[in-house]
C-alpha cells in the first residue's frame, strides 16, 4: 500500500454506533479508544510548571538528565543493565517514531517491514510512508529475505499477548540473519495480569537474555502515555543499538524533531517515580476484574489479554454484530478488522473508563 493509497481514518466508520450508544438514557460507555481517562500525576504535573522557562532550543538528543532517567528506568523497572545516553532518545509521543521509523531508518521502496498480524495500525502506515511493503506475520521462519524492520508489540495491542525470552530471542536471531532491525513496542510492560505474568515482569527486548548481551540491531519502544497517564503530554522514548540511535538522531535533528524542554522536564520526574505508575496499574487491575467476568458471562471468550489494556474478546460471530449489539446497550468497542484483517470476528475492550462507566458496562451486560 502506498501512502497516497492509505483508507479513510477508519474510527470514522463507528460513528453510527457511537451516536446510537449515545442515546442510551445512562449515557455511553466508550470502550474503544485507548486514551486515559485518569489525572496526570500531580509530581508530573509540577515538574513540567517549573520547567515553563524554556527560552533556548531543546536537545534533540534529550537533556543528559532525561537520558539518564530513560537508562535508569531501563535498569530498574526493565532488567536492562549497562545502557548509556549513546543508547536512548526521546520521541515526541510514540505514534510519531512508529510511522517515521521506517523513513528514517533508511528502509527503501520494496524492503519489508514485519508486524504482528493482530496490530496496532500505524506499523503498516509507516511502512506505506516509506513505500515498503508490510507483512502481517508472527512466525520468524515466514520472514523473507528483503525484510528490512520487524516490528514486535509486547505484551499487544490489541490482543494483550507476550512475548517471553524464548520468542524475542527466536525474533531477534532471525532479524540478525537477515539483517533486519527488529524493534518491539513495549508501552504495557507494566501491565501484567495472568499466568506467569502476574508475578514476572514482561521481558524487554533489550533484556541480556534475549540480546546476548550486546543490542545489536535491536530497538526497544516505551511510551509514558499509558503507565503515567501522559497521553496529552507525548512522551516516549527508544532505546537499543547505539548506532541506530545515532543514526535516527542526526536525521531527528534535521527534521527538527525534538521533544519540547517542559516535557522533558515532566518525563525525568516521571521516569523517577514508580509509585504512581504501580497505583495506575491497581485502577487498571480493578477495570479488568469487573469487564472480563461480565464480557464472559455475556458470551464473550477472551483471547490472550494476558498483560495490557485491552480485552482481546469474540462471540464466535462477526466483529460487527457484537459492535451493533452493544452499540444498543450503550457500549462502544473497537472491531477486530481495525488491527488487521485475520479477526473478522474480534472487538477489542479498553480499560480507559472510570471505574463507575466500567461498572455501567457490566450492569448492562448482564
Ligand atoms: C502499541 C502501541 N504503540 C504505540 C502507541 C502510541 O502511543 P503514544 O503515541 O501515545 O506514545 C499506542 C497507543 O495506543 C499503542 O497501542
Amino acid at each position: 500500500m502506498a501512502i497516497t493509497e492509505l483508507p479513510d481514518y477508519p474510527w470514522d466508520r463507528m460513528a453510527p454506533y457511537a451516536e446510537r450508544a449515545r442515546r442510551h438514557p445512562q449515557g455511553i460507555v466508550d470502550l474503544s479508544v485507548g486514551s486515559p481517562v485518569d489525572p496526570t500525576p500531580e509530581l508530573i504535573r509540577k515538574a513540567l510548571a517549573e520547567a515553563t522557562d524554556a527560552h533556548a532550543y531543546p536537545a534533540t538528543a534529550g537533556s543528559p538528565a532525561l537520558r539518564e532517567a530513560i537508562a535508569a528506568w531501563y535498569e530498574r523497572r526493565r532488567g536492562v543493565p549497562g545502557l548509556t545516553r549513546a543508547h536512548v532518545l526521546p520521541t515526541i509521543g510514540s505514534k510519531e517514531l512508529v510511522a517515521l521509523l521506517p523513513l528514517l531508518a533508511g528502509i527503501r521502496p520494496g524492503d519489508v517491514v514485519v508486524h504482528p498480524r493482530a496490530a496496532y495500525p500505524t506499523y503498516a502506515v509507516g511502512a506505506a510512508i516509506a513505500d515498503a511493503t508490510p507483512l502481517a506475520s508472527d512466525d520468524p521462519d515466514e520472514w523473507p529475505e528483503g525484510t528490512r524492520l520487524v516490528w514486535l508489540n509486547s505484551p499487544g495491542n490489541p490482543d494483550g499477548r507476550v512475548l517471553d525470552t524464548d520468542a524475542l530471542r527466536a525474533a531477534v536471531a532471525r532479524g540478525r540473519e537477515l539483517g533486519a532491525l527488529v524493534v518491539n513496542d513495549e508501552c504495557y510492560a507494566e501491565l501484567g495480569w495472568e499466568g506467569r505474568w502476574a508475578e514476572e515482569s514482561v521481558p524487554s527486548i533489550l533484556d541480556p537474555r534475549v540480546t546476548g548481551g550486546e543490542p545489536t540491531g535491536v530497538l526497544s519502544v516505551y511510551s509514558l502515555s499509558k503507565q503515567s497517564n501522559l497521553a496529552g503530554y507525548r512522551a516516549a522514548f527508544i532505546a537499543g543499538d547505539p548506532e541506530v540511535i545515532d543514526r535516527l538522531l542526526t536525521r531527528r535533528k534535521h527534521a527538527g524533531l525534538m521533544l519540547p524542554a517542559p516535557l522533558q522536564a515532566a518525563m525525568v520526574a516521571a521516569l523517577g517515580d514508580d509509585a504512581h505508575v504501580a497505583e495506575q496499574r491497581e485502577r487498571y487491575r480493578a477495570r479488568r476484574g469487573v469487564l472480563k467476568p461480565a464480557l464472559e458471562a455475556a458470551g464473550f471468550t477472551i483471547d490472550h489479554s494476558e498483560a495490557g489494556l485491552y480485552l482481546w474478546a469474540s462471540e464466535g460471530t462477526d466483529a460487527w454484530r457484537s459492535i451493533d449489539r452493544l452499540a444498543d446497550l450503550g457500549i462502544l468497542a473497537g472491531p477486530g478488522e481495525f488491527y488487521g484483517e485475520h479477526f473478522p470476528n474480534h472487538v477489542r475492550f479498553s480499560l480507559t473508563a472510570t471505574d463507575e462507566r466500567i461498572r455501567q458496562a457490566a450492569v448492562r451486560l448482564a
